[in-house]
């Protein structure tokens, strides 16, 4: 009587533990199902420019187009110097064009605003991120030329993109690391800024960020060839800084996003 006791206790164990690893490949094949819906339902196209200075001119004509994407990203220099007059016209603009877009902040806009007070007031965080479909976006302020990021922002950098699991990972900020902030400005004036651009630089690499999108030089290159590879999109507006054969064009960029593909298109004004 005791072994048939056992004896069923054995099957009716087996049978339990059957049943949890059944249960359990299952679990994995639906999310392994879901994340494949996921990627495979990721299609999506933005656009990113910069340094328009005000030239409505040129970066209408950007604005007009990105209106057919799914957003546009400004990567600073909306103004020649960021005084409230110049971000409520930017405000009026954008808001009556009915595109969706993000701004960060550059040089420029500092001459008048160095705390960025009229920048929040009219678009918002100095720096932040957001999610679009199978990617994460992050929008960075290193307008400081002579400062680059602060340690604030480099410590919000690795806390926001330790919590991330997008697929894609694209930086925005505008002054491209280890550039200087201005033309003829001396070596040893924006050392802080190099090592500052260092830091965040091994942060994104280390976060497998694929793709940075910087402005403040006027015109179109590719700055850095991989982790990350950033491109230097500069050419919405603002006096020209590159002969045309080698980038010096007014343009704007279109990333495409096609699940796990990225590709990045340069179309000219
Ligand atoms: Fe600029």
């Amino acid at each position: 009587m005791k072994k048939k006791m056992m004896k069923l206790i054995s099957v009716f164990l087996l049978a339990l533990l059957l049943a949890a690893i059944l249960c359990s490949c299952q679990v994995r094949e639906e999310s392994r199902t879901q994340e494949l819906e996921v990627r495979d339902e990721s299609n999506f196209t933005f656009a990113v420019c910069g340094d328009p200075h005000g030239n409505y001119q040129i970066f209408g004509k950007i604005v007009e187009a990105a209106k057919q994407l799914q957003f546009l990203v400004v990567v600073g220099d909306l103004t020649k110097s960021g005084s409230e007059m110049e971000y409520r016209k930017l405000h009026d603009f954008l808001e009556g064009s009915g595109v969706s877009y993000y701004l960060i902040r550059g040089d420029n806009d500092r001459e008048k605003d160095p705390q960025g007070i009229n920048f929040i007031k009219y678009f918002g965080p100095l720096y932040r991120s957001f999610n679009y479909q199978n990617s994460h976006f992050l929008l960075l302020d290193n307008s400081d030329g002579f400062n680059g990021f602060s340690d604030e922002e480099l410590r919000w950098i690795e806390d926001d993109l330790g919590e991330n699991s997008s697929r894609h990972i694209f930086a925005f900020a505008h002054i491209p690391p280890g550039a200087p902030p201005g033309l003829g400005v001396p070596y040893n004036m924006w050392e802080k800024a190099r090592i500052s651009g260092e830091r965040a630089l091994e942060i994104l690499q280390r976060f497998q960020v694929e793709l940075m999108f910087c402005g403040h030089i006027h015109g179109y290159e590719e700055y850095q060839a991989e982790s990350p590879r950033i491109l230097v999109t500069g050419g919405a507006g603002a006096t020209l800084h590159l002969p045309e054969q080698i980038g010096g064009y007014y343009h704007y960029l279109k990333a495409h996003v096609k699940g796990e593909v990225v590709e990045v298109e340069v179309v000219r004004i």
